[in-house]
């Protein structure tokens, strides 16, 4: 088969590309702070040998020429390439808010965000120049010229709009969230080079959920927002970070954990193998409990006059899985197409939902309390 040569041939190529792609999107790079300076980050090994699967206990592989079959390497091709679309898509999803930010401690946290996803996406593509030959230079390119905007990244959550800091807060608490499952799943690939790239990015991405699970506790304490209102933003951005797990009885899935390049979340932490056609489900429902678990903390400090938030059902809005495209409330009841589509309208934000928070935001209204304002006790 002939496979077309890529326009990126070595990493310095690639890198010229990734600043045309700021370029392009139109990120402020200016503000990213000239002090920064993106680079490669390869954390020690913590255990030389495959974790789990068919080959526990071999050495794990350091280049691809070392990996036993032609489909594992097509795995991690796929993996890296998902990877490093969310990376990049989520600061084309994020860079409009900039110049609304409601203090410049916010402002500081999403250029931090920012910078660091863009360190992701590197990393990602530092790991398909280097390692993958032409597919993964072909692959390297592409995480660079799909758009979030033009709904081509490949994944539901990363090409949904991200209107407001209400959008920002939900999406950094909930979607970044995600991004540590899955970094963690990856964490002890067999494929050494992936495994060394997650614990510098999981140590990063922890900031990231901080400062979405930060901000919203402060939107909920300003008590400004109302709360029907906040619940839109998560039945639409909880429900697609369902999706982000994957089917639910995924080959996929089966064979990344027989061939030991991705695992379960903590996978350390089991003693037993798997329901092999249940992984996906079981760190769906293990999210599931860690977002409900916020959602109850934000709960002790919503003003008594609100009404509480939820968790949206697991069945609604699904585009993955076997209640994909099925009429499901939020609320987890079946409706006919026709009341769905009304449904959903009521449950996710509408156009003067969007505007409400944006004109906050423009009016500099109080909305949010003041990141150094002592906690308030919960209520
Ligand atoms: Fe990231
Ligand atoms: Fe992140």
């Amino acid at each position: 088969m002939l496979v077309k040569k890529s326009r990126v041939q070595t990493f310095d190529d690639w890198i010229d590309y990734f600043h045309q792609w700021r370029v392009d999107i139109g990120y402020p790079t200016d503000l990213i702070g000239a002090d920064y300076t993106f680079e490669t980050k390869l954390s020690e090994l913590e255990s030389d040998e495959v974790e789990f699967g068919h080959f526990a206990g071999q050495r794990k592989w350091e280049k691809v020429s070392d990996i036993p079959d032609q489909r594992i390497k097509d795995a991690l091709l796929h993996l890296i390439e998902f990877q490093g679309d969310t990376e990049f898509a989520s600061v084309e999803q994020q860079k409009g808010l900039l110049e609304r930010a409601p203090t410049k401690y916010d402002l500081d946290s999403m250029l931090r965000v920012n910078r660091e996803e863009m360190r992701h996406g590197w990393q990602m593509g530092y790991l398909l120049v280097t390692h993958f030959g032409d597919a993964g230079k072909q692959r390297s390119e592409r995480l660079l010229t799909r758009r979030a905007s033009e709904r081509t990244r490949l994944l539901g959550s990363f090409n949904e709009p991200v209107n407001n800091w209400l959008d920002f807060f939900t999406y950094t608490d909930f979607i970044d969230r995600d991004g540590k499952y899955q970094l963690n799943m990856l964490s002890r690939s067999a494929f050494a080079p992936l495994a060394q790239s997650m614990r510098p990015m999981l140590q990063e991405e922890a900031f990231h959920l901080l400062t979405g699970n930060a901000g919203l506790m402060r939107i909920v304490k300003a008590g400004v927002i109302p709360t029907a209102i906040i619940q839109k933003y998560f039945n639409k951005w909880i429900s697609t970070a369902y999706d982000l797990f994957g089917q639910d009885e995924s080959s996929t899935a089966y064979w990344a954990y027989l061939w030991g390049v991705k695992g379960r979340y903590d996978e350390h932490l089991f003693d037993a193998a798997p329901d092999m056609n249940k992984i996906n489900d079981v760190s769906r429902n293990q999210y599931y409990k860690e977002v409900a678990a916020i959602v109850d903390a934000l709960n002790k400090n919503i003003k008594p006059d609100q009404q509480k938030l939820v968790m949206p059902d697991i069945k609604f809005n699904r585009a993955v899985g076997m209640y994909a495209g099925q009429p499901y409330s939020v609320t987890g009841e079946l409706l006919s197409p026709e009341e769905y589509e009304k449904h959903k309208m009521d449950v996710v934000p509408n156009e003067a939902d969007v505007q409400f928070v944006i004109n906050l935001e423009k009016e500099k209204t109080p909305w949010i309390v003041d990141p150094n304002q002592p906690a308030t006790p919960a209520r």
